[in-house]
C-alpha cells in the first residue's frame, strides 16, 4: 500500500467528530439517543438570512469571490467590529473564510511551524490542539481549574511561556466550560503579554453573543488596545445566528499577519461560498433580537440542567457564564462500578456507560485535556435535554 503522510502521526482525530459519527451510526440503526455531543444550535437559521441567500442564488451570485471574501461582506464585518466591539479595522485587515475552524488553522499555519509552541488554557476546544499539531507546532496547556472558574490564571500563563512560544490562544466564552473572561481577567493577562512583545495573540470569540446573567463579552483589545499590532480576533456566524452549515468565519488583525494568512488561503483554502457571504451580510447587518431570544432559551436550559446535575451524587457542575455547554466534574463517580461489575476508571468509561446503557451521548473530558469531566451541549431540544439529564441521574444512582 502506498504510504500516508507522517503528518498524520502528529495529531489525534477530533473526539467530538468521532462521537458525532458514533451517534449518527446508532441513529441510523434506529436507536433513540439523547445526543448532547454536538455544539450546534437546535433552531433554524433566521428567515431573513435564508431569503438573502435565495435572492443571491436567483441573481447569479454563484461564482468565486476574492479569496478573503467580497468587499461587501468584509464591510459588514468591519461595521460589526465597530458597532459591537468598538474596534476599528481597515478592510485590508479583515478576512472572511469558510468557517472559523479552517481560518484558525490557516492563521496558525501562517505564524507557527516545527519547534514553535502555542499556549492555551485547558480545558480547551480539541480542534485548537489538532490545528497547532498539524502546523508542526506544540500545544502547551495551562491548567485552568474549576476552582478558578476555568479562567487562565496570569501567573500560570507566565510560567508556561518559553523561548519557543510563538502565540497564545484565548477562547471566551470558552468551549467547553462556558467561562467568560471579565475585563479584569483580560487586563491581568495583558499585563503578562506586555512582558513578551514577540508573542502573537489569537482570540477565538465564536460564542461572543451567547452570554448569561450580568456577564459581558470583552475583547482583550478593549482593555489593552496597544496589543493590536499582534492580536488577531476571530469570530463567525455559526453559533450566534444558527448558521453552522453555511460555513462563514472571519478575522481581523495586523496587516502583516492578515497578508500572511491570505497567502496561505490563496493556495490552501480558497474563497468562502459566495451565497453564504451574502447570507452573512444579512445576519451581521440584521436584527440581533433573534440571537437574544435564543440566548434566553439556552439560559433556561442551563439553569435547570445545572440544578439537576448538582442534585446528582458524584457530579459537580459549575454554572457556565456563556456558550451552550456544561462541563461537570464526574470525579465522584470514578472508582464506582456499573451494574454487572465493570469499574468506571475515567470520564471516557463514564461517557461510554451513558451511551451504551442509557442512550445519552456526551463527550468525555479527555477530549478537552482536563479530566475527569464531561461536556454536555444544551443546544438541543428541551424535552430531550430534560430526559437526558434525568437519565444521567438515574445512571449515576445505579452505580455502587
Ligand atoms: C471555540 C470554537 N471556535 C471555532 C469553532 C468553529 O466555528 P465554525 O463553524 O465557524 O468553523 C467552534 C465550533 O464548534 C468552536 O467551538
Amino acid at each position: 500500500m502506498p504510504p500516508l503522510s507522517p503528518l498524520l502521526d502528529r495529531f489525534k482525530p477530533s473526539a467530538i467528530s468521532g462521537m458525532m459519527g458514533t451517534v449518527a451510526l446508532m441513529q441510523a440503526e434506529g436507536k433513540k439517543l439523547y445526543d448532547f455531543s454536538t455544539g450546534e444550535p437546535d433552531v433554524d437559521t433566521p428567515e431573513h438570512v435564508k431569503q438573502a441567500a435565495t435572492e443571491a442564488i436567483r441573481q447569479g451570485q454563484t461564482k468565486y469571490s476574492p479569496t478573503d471574501g467580497t468587499i461587501a461582506v468584509r464591510q459588514a464585518v468591519q461595521r460589526k467590529f465597530e458597532r459591537e466591539n468598538d474596534l476599528r479595522f481597515d478592510l485590508g485587515q479583515i478576512i472572511v473564510a469558510t468557517g472559523a475552524k479552517p481560518l484558525i488553522a490557516d492563521i496558525i499555519r501562517a505564524m507557527a511551524s516545527q519547534g514553535d509552541e502555542i499556549v492555551l488554557a485547558a480545558p480547551c476546544w480539541p480542534s485548537h490542539v489538532g490545528m497547532i499539531e498539524l502546523a508542526g507546532a506544540k500545544p502547551v496547556f495551562v491548567k485552568a481549574d474549576q476552582a478558578d472558574g476555568f479562567i487562565l490564571q496570569p501567573e500560570k500563563l507566565a510560567a508556561s511561556i518559553s523561548k519557543n512560544t510563538r502565540a497564545i490562544l484565548l477562547c471566551s466564552p470558552s468551549n467547553p466550560t462556558g467561562a467568560v473572561y471579565s475585563s479584569q481577567d483580560l487586563l491581568a493577562i495583558a499585563e503578562v503579554l506586555h512582558r513578551y512583545p514577540d508573542l502573537w495573540i489569537i482570540t477565538d470569540d465564536l460564542y461572543e453573543h451567547i452570554i448569561y446573567d450580568h456577564h459581558q463579552f470583552h475583547s482583550i483589545l478593549n482593555v489593552a488596545p496597544d496589543l493590536a499590532s499582534r492580536t488577531i480576533v476571530v469570530n463567525g456566524v455559526s453559533k450566534a445566528y444558527a448558521m453552522t452549515g453555511w460555513r462563514i468565519g472571519y478575522a481581523a488583525g495586523p496587516q502583516i499577519l492578515m497578508d500572511a494568512v491570505r497567502k496561505v488561503m490563496s493556495q490552501a483554502t480558497g474563497c468562502p461560498c459566495s451565497i453564504s457571504q451574502v447570507a452573512a451580510i444579512a445576519a451581521l447587518d440584521g436584527p440581533i433580537e433573534c440571537v437574544h431570544e435564543l440566548v434566553k432559551t439556552y439560559q433556561a436550559r442551563r439553569d435547570r440542567s445545572v440544578r439537576a446535575l448538582n442534585q446528582t451524587p458524584g457530579i459537580d457542575c459549575l454554572l457556565p457564564q456563556g456558550a451552550f455547554y456544561l462541563y461537570p466534574s464526574c470525579a465522584g463517580v470514578i472508582g464506582q462500578h456499573i451494574p454487572g461489575g465493570a469499574t468506571i476508571n475515567s470520564s471516557l468509561d463514564f461517557a461510554n456507560y451513558l451511551l451504551n446503557e442509557w442512550s445519552v451521548a456526551v463527550v468525555s473530558g479527555s477530549a478537552f485535556e482536563h479530566d475527569p469531566h464531561f461536556r454536555i451541549s444544551t443546544a438541543t431540544g428541551d424535552a430531550d435535554l430534560d430526559e437526558g439529564i434525568a437519565r444521567i441521574k438515574k445512571a449515576v444512582l445505579q452505580l455502587d
